[in-house]
C-alpha cells in the first residue's frame, strides 16, 4: 500500500505511523508526507524517515480547487494507494474525495460525533465529560463526519488538565493508528 501522509502541524501522529512502518508493525510504503504549512514540525520529522516532503499554501493558488488540484497531481504521479490524514487541519472538497473514495483516513481526539473540529480535547474539558478518546473514520466533506472505523475511549479524571489529558489521549492515538490502518491494509489486500 503505497501511502501519503498530510499534516499541518507537530506531526506525533506522522511519526508513530513512520515509525510502525521502520518497525514493519505496519507494512505500507509511506510515499510522500504533505503539509499545508511550511514551517510545520512534521517536515522535520518526516526528514528523520528519510521520507520525501512537500509543502505548499492554499493562498498561494487562485481558490481552493486550484490547490487541490495540484495535490491531486502529487498523488497520481506518486501512485498512491491511500491518503492518511493526521492533523491535517483543513476540509477535503471533491478534487481530493472523488477520486480517493473511502480511501482518506483520518483520526480525531474524541469519540465523534462528540467534540468534532479545533480543540477536541479542551471541548470535552469544558463539558464536564467522564470520558472522551479517539476515533479513526474515513473522511467525507464534513467536519470529522466521515464513516467511523474504530474508537477507543479514556477516562476523564477530576484533577485532569488540558495537557494530562492531551498526553493520554496522543498515547492511545500513536498506537491506535497504526494498527487500524495495518487492519485495513489487509483486508484490503484480501479483496
Ligand atoms: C492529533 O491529536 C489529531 O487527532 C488531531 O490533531 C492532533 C495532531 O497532533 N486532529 C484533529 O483534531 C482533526 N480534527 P500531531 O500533529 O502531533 O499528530
Amino acid at each position: 500500500m503505497r501511502i501519503a501522509l498530510f499534516a499541518s502541524g507537530t506531526g506525533s501522529n506522522v511519526e508513530a505511523i513512520l515509525q510502525a512502518v521502520q518497525e514493519t508493525k505496519l507494512e505500507a510504503d509511506p510515499v510522500f508526507v504533505f503539509s499545508d504549512r511550511s514551517d510545520a514540525r512534521v517536515l522535520e520529522k518526516a526528514k528523520n524517515y528519510e521520507v520525501q516532503t512537500y509543502s505548499f499554501r492554499p493562498r498561494d493558488f487562485d481558490n481552493k480547487q486550484r490547490y487541490e488540484e495540484a495535490l491531486l497531481k502529487l498523488l497520481e504521479k506518486n501512485q498512491v494507494d491511500w491518503v492518511i490524514l493526521a492533523g491535517y487541519m483543513r476540509l477535503l472538497g471533491p478534487t481530493l474525495l472523488e477520486p480517493y473514495e473511502n480511501r482518506i483516513v483520518n483520526i480525531h481526539p474524541s469519540i465523534l460525533p462528540a467534540f468534532p473540529g479545533i480543540d477536541a480535547i479542551g471541548q470535552a474539558l469544558e463539558a464536564e465529560a467522564d470520558q472522551t478518546g479517539v476515533t479513526v473514520h474515513y473522511v467525507d466533506a464534513g467536519m470529522d463526519t466521515g464513516q467511523v472505523i474504530r474508537q477507543e475511549t479514556v477516562a476523564i479524571d477530576a484533577w485532569e488538565t488540558k495537557e494530562s489529558l492531551a498526553k493520554k489521549v496522543q498515547k492511545i492515538e500513536h498506537r491506535m493508528y497504526p494498527e487500524t490502518l495495518q487492519c485495513m491494509f489487509k483486508k484490503a489486500k484480501k479483496r
